[in-house]
């Protein structure tokens, strides 16, 4: 990554900040569908000591509490941490850095991150600090979005920018959105981090809209980085890119409703034996 890790930490913590209202509405009901792959992945069961890391309004601490696991939940942005307690009052969650974990060696049997990755400043901290507070044979899982050819709620709204917008904008520069999206990558990251049994597979999630100008709408107000290209456009190219990408998602209208491929890559590895 050329741009500063520390500027672009905070443009993420700020947007965060700024988008904690409006995630769980905009994208819940998507990202939640890992849930279950997530933590099978991760083998969590009951009475595990379980790490969410990025947890936001906390769906996969939740879904990892019902299994009767320990769970806490850990996040750097105060305001998604409001959503989580609001959402799961016995559970708990503390606020930190994915990069930096605020917890000793060997805390966790399981650590899990549900889109969390490609929102760092420096993965490969994050992956260095979920190997070292997990205990030896402890199980990693995490999920990132699949490329935007596949995943084409990202898809058209990025092309929509191209094509009536500027994609250009200056904002604090970050690894790739899409770095850990292709499998090879994503293998290799985690076997350099010291993970083996390394498996990195694609789940179908799907996007169900009741609007067409749902996917518009989450990816303005509910994200980060999408976002903050979205409020750089002239009002004119704003119109232009949301009438666009409205009708990219009317193509995808089916009973009553409009489904749309968002699928994820999921990788799970374990911290070896000592
Ligand atoms: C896309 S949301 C995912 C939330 C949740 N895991 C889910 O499944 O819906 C990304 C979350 O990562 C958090 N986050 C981003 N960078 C972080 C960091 N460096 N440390 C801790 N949390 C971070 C954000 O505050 C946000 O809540």
């Amino acid at each position: 990554m050329t741009g500063d890790p520390h500027a672009f930490h905070e443009f993420e913590r700020a947007g965060w900040e700024r988008a904690s209202a409006h995630y769980g509405d905009a994208f819940g009901a998507l990202t939640r569908q890992t849930a279950a792959a997530l933590l099978d992945a991760a083998r969590v069961a009951a009475g595990m000591r379980v790490l969410d890391v990025a947890t936001g309004p906390g769906p996969m601490a939740g879904a990892a509490a019902a299994r009767g696991a320990q769970v806490v939940g850990l996040d750097f942005s105060p305001a998604m941490l409001a959503e989580a307690r609001r959402h799961h009052p016995g559970i708990t969650f503390r606020e930190g850095d994915a990069e930096a974990l605020p917890f000793d060696p060997y805390s966790f049997d399981a650590v899990v991150m549900n889109f969390g990755l490609l929102h760092l400043a420096r993965p490969d901290a994050a992956i260095a600090e979920a190997h070292r507070v997990l205990r030896p044979g402890g199980r990693y899982a995490l999920t990132v979005w699949a490329p935007p050819e596949e995943a084409v709620g990202f898809g058209m709204v990025l092309r929509a920018v191209q094509e009536h917008g500027n994609p250009n904008v200056a904002l604090p520069e970050g690894p790739p959105f899409f770095q850990f999206s292709a499998s090879d990558e994503f293998r290799a990251t985690l076997g350099r981090a010291g993970f083996s049994d390394v498996d990195v597979r694609t789940l179908q999630l799907t996007w169900r809209l009741s609007s067409p100008d749902a996917v518009f709408d989450a990816l303005s107000t509910g994200g980060v980085r999408t976002a903050a290209v979205l409020r750089a456009q002239t009002a004119p190219a704003l119109e232009a890119i949301r009438t666009a990408v409205r009708y990219r998602v009317e193509a995808y209208a089916r009973d009553g409703a409009f489904i749309v491929p968002m699928p994820a890559v999921l990788a799970s590895a374990t911290k070896g034996q000592l």
